[in-house]
């Protein structure tokens, strides 16, 4: 299904549906494997932002261990090879997982989980949260976020994708409220389709001098 307009439909359609199902995790997965079965996600595989994520993580950290929550097929991503040390994708939706298992990068693994209860010992220089915290309540948002600082490196950072820029004002809060900072706000754009923000975050302030280009390897490595 390529239609925008279809995909707008079934979209708006679904929106609803999805608040109803989310509560219970297996209902709330049969409806994302549903969507992918019907193709509704396979725009995005096609889509990319020059070679974005991946050239704004090695700013910080060069070589990086990747953490994807809600990472979909991951096809989208950059993950040229030589140019992370390992990728960790985490989905919902089975179908997702075996499209994303099936493309066989090195040094990629996946895992079919909730991320509202997601939790591992490793440790990542980035997590990404690519256009999945809408589909959660504001409140499972936040706990989240509260979470994430755990699963980091001493040099490791969040990043916050959100397409729709109009919903960035309530992100920075939901940010803030949760003890997180920005370190940097960018605008992205996927393909030929809408504009969007990248927010990168980082557990607390950074020290004066230690600004996005800094890329000093103090990582503890998982
Ligand atoms: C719009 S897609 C984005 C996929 C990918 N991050 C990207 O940007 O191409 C949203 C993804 O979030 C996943 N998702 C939604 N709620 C989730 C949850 N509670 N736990 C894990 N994954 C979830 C869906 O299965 C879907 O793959």
């Amino acid at each position: 299904m390529t239609n925008p307009l279809v995909r707008a439909v079934a979209r708006l359609t679904m929106r609803p549906l999805r608040m109803l199902v989310r509560p219970n995790r297996r209902m709330n997965a049969a409806l994302w494997n549903a969507q992918y079965a019907l193709g509704l996600w396979r725009y995005l595989d096609g889509m990319s932002d020059g070679g974005m994520p991946l050239s704004l993580i090695e700013r910080w950290a060069p070589d990086p261990a990747i953490l994807d929550l809600g990472c979909g097929t991951s096809a989208n991503l950059p993950l040229a090879p030589g140019r992370y040390r390992r990728y960790h994708g985490v989905d919902i939706s089975r179908r997702a997982i075996d499209q994303a298992r099936a493309i066989g990068r090195p040094d990629t693994s996946f895992e079919v989980a909730d991320i509202r209860t997601f939790d591992t010992t490793d440790r990542f220089d980035a997590i990404l949260l690519r256009e999945v915290i809408y589909y959660l309540s504001e409140t499972e948002s936040a706990t989240l976020l509260r979470r994430l600082p755990g699963m980091l490196t001493a040099r490791g950072r969040i990043l916050v994708q959100v397409y729709d820029v109009a919903q960035a004002e309530e992100l920075l809060r939901l940010v803030r409220g949760s003890g997180l900072a920005v370190a940097e706000e960018l605008s992205t754009r996927l393909g030929s389709g809408p504009s969007g923000i990248f927010l990168v975050l980082t557990a607390t302030a950074e020290p004066a001098g230690r600004g996005s280009g800094d890329a000093g390897d103090d990582s503890a490595r998982p």
